[in-house]
C-alpha cells in the first residue's frame, strides 16, 4: 500500500530534487499535485523549479560535504536528481547509510554522470549495438583512436551534456581543435573523452522507458531533430518498423534493468531500417519528451512523479504531437516574452516559459507543444507557435 503524508507537517512525503531546471518544474508540479513536500535545490537563486517548490536551497551540488549538510538537515525520504553534475559517489554513501532513497539508485546517477560508465555497461557488459568507440585521455591518444576509429567521429567530453564541448570532426585536420575545444567545455576541467565513429542513421529515437512497481512500460517512441548536439524539435509517435521497435524496447528494458529502481528514463537510440544502435540514457525526464505534455494522458513528468511514488502509470497515446524549443535569442536578464496571445492562437498548441531569471542566446527559455491529425501537422503547429512567441530586453 502505497501512503502519502501532508506537506509541511511531520508526516510529510518529503522529496529533494536536485537541479531545479525546466524539466524539474514539471516533476515538482506532479508531485505537488500528489500531496508531496518538495525541496528545489540548484546552484543558483530562482531557478525554474525552486518557482513551484515548497522551498529552495541554492548549493554546489557537486561538493559532497555541502550536499550531505543539506540533506542531513532537510531528511528528504527520496532524493530526485534532474541533472548529472552531482557528487555522485555521497549519493551511493547517503543511500548506503539510509539517510534516503536515491532515485531511481545511486548507481544509477554514478554510471550515467560519465559516458565512459554507461557506454561500457551498454556495450560491454550488456553487448548492445552502439557507435564504435574509445576514449582518450591526451590530444594524441584522440588523435590516434580516430584514425582508427575513421571519420567522421563525435567528440564528447566524458562528463557533459546538452552538446557541451562536442565536436563533429570530419578530418585529422580539425582533431586538435576538438581536444581543446572538449577541455574548455568540460564540466569539472576533466581530462578525458569518448571518441564515436557517426552512425549512420535515419533518425533518431527517446524511448521513454517506465520502472514503475508493477513493472516496466513503454511511451511510443519520440522522434526529434539535434542542432550542435541540442534538441531543436522533437514529436511522437515517431514511426519505425516493428522489427526495429521490438529491438528498441528490448534494449531498453535491458539497459534500464541494470540501472534499477524506480522512475522515468529517456533512452536515446538510432535507427536504420530494422537497426538500432543504443546511444545513451537518461535515468530522469528527457528534453526531448516534453511533447508528451501534449501527447499523453499522463506527461513523462507524471509518469516520473507517479512512478518514483510506487504508484500505476498510464503511457497512453492520444494523439500525435510535437515540441519546438524556444530560445532566448538575446543576452540579457529579467526577460520580457511578447506574441504569447499570437503563439496561444495557433490550433491545439500550448506553450511553457520556464522563467529562468536570466536568458543567453542559446538557452532553452520555453517551448511550444501542439496536437495534430498526424505528426506533420503537428509540427507545423509547434514550431508555428514557437516562431509567435519573441524575446526582448526587460
Ligand atoms: N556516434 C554518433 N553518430 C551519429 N550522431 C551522433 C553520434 N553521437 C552523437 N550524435 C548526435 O549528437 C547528438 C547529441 O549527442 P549525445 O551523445 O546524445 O550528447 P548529449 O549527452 O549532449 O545529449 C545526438 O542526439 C545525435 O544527433
Ligand atoms: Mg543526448
Amino acid at each position: 500500500m502505497v501512503s502519502i503524508g501532508t506537506p509541511l507537517t511531520a508526516s510529510a512525503t518529503r522529496i529533494m530534487l536536485l537541479g531545479s531546471g525546466e524539466l524539474g518544474k514539471e516533476v515538482v508540479i506532479e508531485l505537488m499535485r500528489l500531496g508531496a513536500e518538495v525541496i528545489a535545490v540548484d546552484r543558483y537563486e530562482n531557478a525554474p523549479a525552486m518557482q513551484v517548490a515548497h522551498r529552495s536551497h541554492v548549493i554546489d551540488m557537486t561538493d559532497a560535504a555541502a550536499l550531505r549538510a543539506l540533506i542531513e538537515r532537510e531528511r528528504p525520504q527520496m532524493i530526485v536528481p534532474e541533472i548529472e553534475a552531482i557528487a555522485t559517489d555521497e549519493l551511493a554513501q547517503i543511500e548506503a547509510d539510509g539517510l534516503a532513497q536515491v532515485i531511481p539508485t545511486a548507481r544509477a546517477t554514478q554510471l550515467t554522470m560519465n559516458r565512459e560508465g554507461i557506454r561500457r555497461l551498454a556495450a560491454e557488459t550488456l553487448g548492445l549495438p552502439t557507435s564504435a568507440y574509445a576514449f582518450a585521455s591526451t590530444g594524441e591518444e584522440l588523435a590516434e583512436a580516430a584514425e582508427k576509429i575513421g571519420y567522421p567521429v563525435f567528440v564528447k567530453p566524458v562528463m557533459s551534456s546538452s552538446g557541451k564541448g562536442q565536436s563533429h570532426v570530419k578530418s585529422g585536420a580539425d582533431i586538435n581543435a576538438a581536444w581543446d575545444y572538449a577541455l574548455e567545455a568540460g564540466r569539472k576541467r576533466e581530462t578525458r573523452v569518448i571518441v564515436e565513429g557517426q552512425v549512420d542513421f535515419e533518425f533518431e529515437i527517446t524511448l521513454l522507458t517506465v520502472r514503475s512497481a508493477g513493472g516496466t512500460v513503454f511511451c511510443e517512441p519520440v522522434g526529434h531533430r539535434q542542432e550542435g548536439g541540442d534538441y531543436v524539435e522533437s514529436w511522437q509517435p515517431q514511426p519505425m518498423s516493428d522489427v526495429a521497435l521490438k529491438k528498441a524496447r528490448e534494449m531498453a528494458h535491458r539497459v534500464t534493468d541494470e540501472l534499477g529502481g524506480l522512475g522515468l528514463f529517456g533512452v536515446e537510440m538510432f535507427v536504420k531500417g530494422d537497426d538500432v544502435w543504443f546511444s545513451e540514457v537518461s535515468p530522469r525526464p528527457h528534453d526531448t519528451g516534453l511533447v508528451t505534455l501534449a501527447t499523453q494522458t499522463q506527461s513523462e513528468f507524471a509518469l516520473h512523479a507517479r512512478a518514483i511514488l510506487g504508484l500505476p502509470v498510464d503511457t497512453t497515446l492520444l494523439t500525435p504531437g510535437a515540441s519546438a524549443v524556444i530560445y532566448g535569442g538575446i543576452d540579457a536578464e529579467g526577460v520580457v516574452f511578447d506574441g504569447v496571445d499570437e503563439a496561444l492562437k495557433v490550433p491545439q498548441s500550448d506553450i511553457r516559459l520556464f522563467g529562468k531569471p536570466e536568458s543567453f542566446k542559446r538557452r532553452r527559455m520555453g517551448v511550444a507543444v501542439a496536437a495534430g491529425e498526424d505528426i506533420a501537422e503537428a509540427r507545423r503547429r509547434a514550431v508555428k507557435c514557437a516562431s509567435k512567441v519573441t524575446v526582448r530586453q526587460g
